[in-house]
């Protein structure tokens, strides 16, 4: 009672939801059952009102995503393992468990999303190529041994696969569970952002952690977010070394290319699930003009495709690796906030401006031992809760 009576003199209302601003870690008693979105460090939390009940196209409200027919995945890796020679119908079919005419109207399903397929049901079936798409069956090979390789929905379109992953956490599913799309309608950015998210150019990841950690270490999940996706850039190719922008901005030559958005559902002392979902801009070969001289991919940076699956493999395989050193290895938050600073050119002696209750300029003095950025100003130095950083 004490504690929601306290919270309310601290919150906004706000249409259908209520923002609280830079409040202290108790509030979080009041959240039990709302999710929380972690717009920047962990202070600006907007709670949400309870997402709209999804029906059917045809009945009122967004159409329910489709997911994707999972033997889809299968026929391309069975032509993927036979690429040099034709496969018959028969022996997909077979090997899927269905009949030569499914195999045939499954065939016309992957033409129909740009796999170049050659043949027919009379001479049997050849790939053209690999195609680059994010399905299960073509990821879990590469990314074995992780948390991620068991439970990976993956959708042609989908509004969010964060919207998705919050409510399948809410539901109960497992900790690793990914969702992967080859587009978003309604990706969701930090703050009151979007997220771009044209067909197969980029990728469009969340997953579910269900941490045994305080809800103020989420922040530290967040960093480590960043620094799996530096690792994951660089085991693909050495030559891109990713600047992480405080809390969790990869950019490149200045230039974001990366976007992280950490949603969490806590109690007042235990985390009940995080999803993290990156976005990463990997074949965009142009941005509109307006995102021009803010945006970029990694194919404008490099001036070569790069293999979508490869790079989605080793990111998750990077999370995997941090993630659970952080529950695991003592002194790994401590390495977080050491390698998250030495892959920052921001974290450290730079002029900013921190954009938050009326803004302030200083310079950059680290991060303190929860992750917070620190900046010392005319009048001081002042811990940044929240808030974006911009260079001055
Ligand atoms: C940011 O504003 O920087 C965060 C952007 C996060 C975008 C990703 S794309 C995959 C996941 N699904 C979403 O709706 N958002 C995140």
């Amino acid at each position: 009672m004490l504690v929601a009576a306290f919270s309310r003199d601290l919150c906004d209302s706000w249409g259908s939801s209520v923002k609280i601003r830079a409040v202290p870690w108790l509030v979080l008693i009041f959240l039990q059952t709302d999710d929380c979105r972690l717009t920047t460090a962990g202070y600006n939390w907007r709670i949400k009102s309870k997402a709209p009940k999804r029906t059917r196209a045809g009945a009122t409200g967004p159409p329910v995503p489709e997911k994707t027919d999972v033997r889809l995945g299968r026929i391309v890796r069975l032509l993927t393992q036979h690429a040099t020679v034709v496969v018959s119908g028969t022996k997909i079919a077979e090997e899927i468990g269905t009949s030569r005419s499914e195999v045939w109207r499954l065939v016309q399903q992957l033409r129909g999303l740009g796999v170049e397929i050659a043949g027919h049901p009379a001479t049997g079936y050849r790939l053209k190529s690999v195609p680059d798409l994010l399905l299960p069956d073509m990821l879990a090979s590469l990314i074995k041994r992780t948390i991620f390789s068991k439970n990976i929905h993956h959708y042609y379109k989908i509004g969010s696969t964060n919207l998705a992953a919050m409510e399948a956490a809410a539901g109960g599913a497992a900790e690793g569970t990914v969702f992967l799309a080859e587009q978003q309608t309604a990706g969701r950015g930090r703050g009151a952002h979007t997220w771009e998210s044209p067909q197969s150019t980029g990728i469009y990841c969340s997953v579910v952690l269900r941490p045994v950690l305080p809800p103020s270490d989420a922040l530290i999940l967040s960093l480590a977010a960043g620094l799996a996706v530096h690792a994951a850039v660089q085991e693909v190719d050495a030559r891109i070394d990713p600047d992480l922008k405080w809390p969790n901005d990869p950019l490149i030559d200045g230039k974001k290319f990366c976007g992280i958005l950490t949603e969490m559902n806590a109690e007042a002392t235990r985390v009940r699930y995080v999803v993290v979902g990156i976005g990463i801009n990997v074949n965009q070969a142009s941005f509109p003009a307006e995102l021009r001289e803010v945006a970029t991919s990694l194919r404008l940076a490099t001036g070569t495709e790069w293999s979508r699956v490869e790079l989605c493999a080793a990111l998750l395989k990077s999370l995997d690796r941090e993630y659970r050193d952080l529950l695991d290895k003592p002194g790994a938050h401590a390495s977080i906030l050491e390698r998250f600073q030495e892959h920052s050119t921001w974290a450290q002696g730079r002029p900013v401006r921190i954009e938050e209750n009326g803004g302030f300029e200083g310079v950059t003095e680290g991060l303190d031992t929860r992750g917070f950025l620190l900046v010392r100003t005319a009048q001081g130095m002042r811990t940044v809760l929240s808030g974006t950083v911009r260079a001055k």
